[in-house]
């Protein structure tokens, strides 16, 4: 499985997010990362199915949800709709997992359960065979540019070997305070799908920073 850079651009110029895309898309970006928050499950808000619609207008990149909101049933086929490849959705506010996974699915896009950095890996045990990818979070969900929280790499680990004794295929996607100093180490912990903010949408030249990030993964 080819690894996957998936840029958030929870950290872009919104003024000039066509731009943005653009250049991410042009240096190499597999993925574009949207993440969704409504004020309520984290104190933030961003945005809503019709921008990830327009944002599907103007890229050729799939689109990965990530959505961190109250009752993300009542807008699974909103964001289905809207163009959207991968969602993923939290364990800590969902009681009916499996019932949620299944809708995603139903839609033909890639179902993904995330879980916070407090939250252990083993919970996972029931649900990991019926999700195409777990997002592990790397900083409290919620804002762009934190710091990347060590213990996530042991998370990953554990992960691996949750995935390998259930005999199943899931991707690993990790989320948050990844850059430049730590992608490789990440990257060779066995990640599959990187979401990087602040290290490409804040940094100098985009272009240049996405080149050097896709290098770093291999
Ligand atoms: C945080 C979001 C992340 C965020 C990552 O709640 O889920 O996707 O954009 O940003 P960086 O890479 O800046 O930590
Ligand atoms: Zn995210």
């Amino acid at each position: 499985m080819k690894k996957l850079l998936c840029p958030s651009i929870l950290s872009a110029d919104f003024s000039n997010l066509k731009n943005e895309i653009k250049d991410i898309e042009s240096a190499g970006a597999d993925v574009i990362h949207c993440d969704i928050m409504d004020g309520h499950f984290v104190p933030n808000i961003t945005f809503g199915p019709d921008v990830v619609a327009k944002i599907n207008e103007i890229t050729e990149l799939s689109l990965d949800v990530h959505l961190m909101i109250e009752s993300p049933e009542k807008y699974i086929k909103n964001f289905c709709d809207a163009g959207a490849d991968y969602i993923s959705v939290h364990y800590e506010n969902n009681v009916h997992l499996n019932r949620l996974i299944n809708l995603i699915k139903s839609f033909n896009v890639k179902a993904g359960v995330a879980i916070n950095p407090s939250t252990p890996v083993n919970l996972l045990s029931e649900i990991i065979c019926d999700v195409d990818f777990v997002l592990i979070m790397s900083v409290n969900p919620g804002f762009g540019g934190q710091k990347y929280i060590q213990n996530s790499t042991n998370k990953v680990k554990q992960l691996k070997n949750l995935i390998s004794q259930n005999k199943t295929d899931c991707l690993i996607e990790i989320d948050g305070g990844i850059g430049e100093d730590n992608i490789q180490m990440i990257s060779e912990s066995g990640v599959d799908m990187f979401v990087c903010g602040a290290s490409i949408f804040k940094s100098k030249d985009k272009k240049e920073k996405t080149k050097k990030l896709k290098k770093l993964i291999g």
